[in-house]
């Protein structure tokens, strides 16, 4: 058992002053509307003429306009980060640490002014944006605790020679990671590279790039020294494949869709000219997460779980429940609990400002996207509850809940990343196994059941990296649910832990003889 940690508690915005200083977070958010923002690199703000346009997902309004990174821009990024950790790897571990602390100060500092540019930008509501701001500060203090145990080395037998195992770190690094928690997964990307004694180019994603900036900002307030932490934002198509390729690139830390990531798993494994080493690939991709619920389910909490894992966000996390697989005997049943679920919170869906359980999807990608497989979802089965879609404000989609949809349904097998849950109906536990890992992906899974012997079976054979029991399948808290999948949901490196700080680390067997 872990002693000593402890997870960050969330703001408890029902507190007049935390509403109030939330409110007056978002009358800041708008006097800053409208900016331009630089690239960064080695400290230089760098602004260039072309413009990734930031939208708000509620109501379609610019936020402000990033610049955009060329390849040109990309290989300074790379070769300050070559020049910086030249001297930022050999800094002490404590002095790296110190800058992390620093963060951690500066992040509870500007919390609210943080949370409020993720809910612009992304659309999730306050709760949501905090927790993750929580997370980010989880994954800082799990990744001090771990690197001061790292720093000791590895413990060896004793012999009459002075031998010694030590961890140093590896090279530059490149952060891509994902709009859907562009503070978090950002933050733990930058953190868990630099902490480690790496550098790092990190290329936000384009729907989240102000809350980036706003990151890399802190971070050099908290003395991180010039090119230890790059910021190009860009196109994937003009720089994604370029800086993974790059050959001073060591390593490359991805959270995203599955074919971008076998992309850059892939690219990562050509050898470019002039490079002398294999480059690392951590990646974090999809899901086609399932939660069973058998005959013994208490079916009003697992309608309440499944709701929350389905359609909190707007389904738009990896770990979201897109697969309710249900025994027959209580299918009808659970269906009805789970509409009743859907219809409260479609009552409660609005903007990320408003506050409310739902909002809308990322942007126009993503709406058509969803709303396609809606359509598709009319064919293969029937919309008990939603189904309906509007973006003529902002990419609002009702939740929508699908029954009499069989295992082979387009909507039963790819990837959907939106608020669409498809109700399968089995005839046993072992069917519901099966269909439950039917799927090429293994990131998470639940049961509801108050079954022993099925907990016991679906501890065995519920293939996937996170597997939960009586609970919903999102909301990993960092050293509690170390979180990351199977097969073709990426690398399964468990983030938060010390695990997970050594792929960015190598290890060097060092022997005298005395
Ligand atoms: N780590 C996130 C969750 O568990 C994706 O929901």
């Amino acid at each position: 058992m872990l002693k000593g940690f402890k997870n960050s508690p969330e703001l408890d915005f029902s507190i007049p002053e935390n509403k109030e200083a939330m409110l007056k977070a978002f009358e800041q958010v708008d006097k800053e509307k409208g900016q331009d923002y630089p690239l960064i690199i080695g400290g230089e703000r760098i602004m260039t003429d072309k413009k990734i346009v930031s939208i708000a997902p509620s109501t379609k309004e610019v936020l402000g306009q990033v610049s955009s990174c060329d390849q040109e821009l990309a290989d300074k990024a790379i070769q300050t980060a070559h020049k910086a950790f030249q001297t930022w790897s050999r800094t002490p571990a404590e002095e790296r640490i110190c800058c992390v602390r620093r963060l951690v100060d500066l992040m509870k500092k500007n919390r609210f002014l943080i949370d409020a540019w993720s809910i612009e930008e992304s659309g999730k509501n306050w709760g949501e944006a905090d927790g993750e701001l929580c997370e980010a500060l989880d994954f800082f203090n799990s990744y001090i605790m771990h690197m001061r145990e790292l720093d000791k080395g590895l413990e060896l037998v004793d012999t009459e020679e002075e031998c010694k195992c030590i961890y140093i770190p590896i090279g530059v690094g490149v952060a891509v990671p994902p709009w859907n928690f562009p503070l978090s997964l950002l933050a733990g990307m930058v953190v868990s590279a630099v902490i480690t004694g790496n550098t790092i180019v990190c290329k936000p994603s384009s729907d989240t790039p102000i809350v980036a900036y706003k990151f890399v900002e802190l971070c050099e307030k908290a003395g991180f020294p010039d090119g230890v932490i790059n910021f190009i934002p860009g196109s994937g198509s003009v720089i994604g494949d370029y800086i993974v390729q790059h050959p001073l690139t060591h390593f490359v830390n991805f959270t995203g869709s599955k074919e971008v990531g076998l992309r850059i798993s892939q690219k990562a494994a050509e050898v470019s000219e002039g490079q002398i080493w294999i480059k690392r690939v951590v990646a974090e991709m999809g899901g086609k997460n399932a939660i069973i619920v058998d005959s013994s389910a208490d079916l009003k909490r697992a309608a309440a779980g499944i709701a929350n894992s389905a359609f909190s966000f707007q389904g738009q996390k990896c770990s979201a429940c897109s697969r309710a697989v249900v025994l027959s005997d209580v299918y009808d049943a659970f269906v009805e609990e789970i509409v009743a679920c859907a219809k409260e919170l479609k009552e409660n869906q609005g903007s990320g400002r408003d506050d409310l359980p739902m909002g809308p999807v990322i942007n126009q990608n993503a709406f058509d996207r969803i709303s396609g497989y809606i359509e598709t979802a009319r064919k293969e089965g029937t919309i008990v509850f939603g189904g309906n879609y509007n973006d003529s404000k902002g990419f609002y989609i009702e939740p929508t809940v699908v029954r009499d949809i069989t295992k082979d349904a387009v909507i039963a097998k790819e990837e959907i990343f939106g608020p669409v849950l498809a109700v399968i109906r089995v005839d046993s536990f072992d069917e519901a196994l099966e269909v439950a890992n039917g799927t090429e992906y293994g990131l998470t899974g639940s049961v509801y059941t108050e079954d022993r012997e099925h907990i016991q079976k679906a501890k065995v054979e519920f293939h996937v990296g996170n597997l939960y029991f009586n609970r919903k399948s999102t909301g990993a808290v960092v050293l509690q649910h170390p979180f990351g999948g199977f097969n073709m949901s990426g690398t399964d490196a468990k983030t938060g832990t010390r695990d997970y700080l050594t792929n960015f680390l190598n290890l060097k067997s060092v022997c005298e003889d005395l």
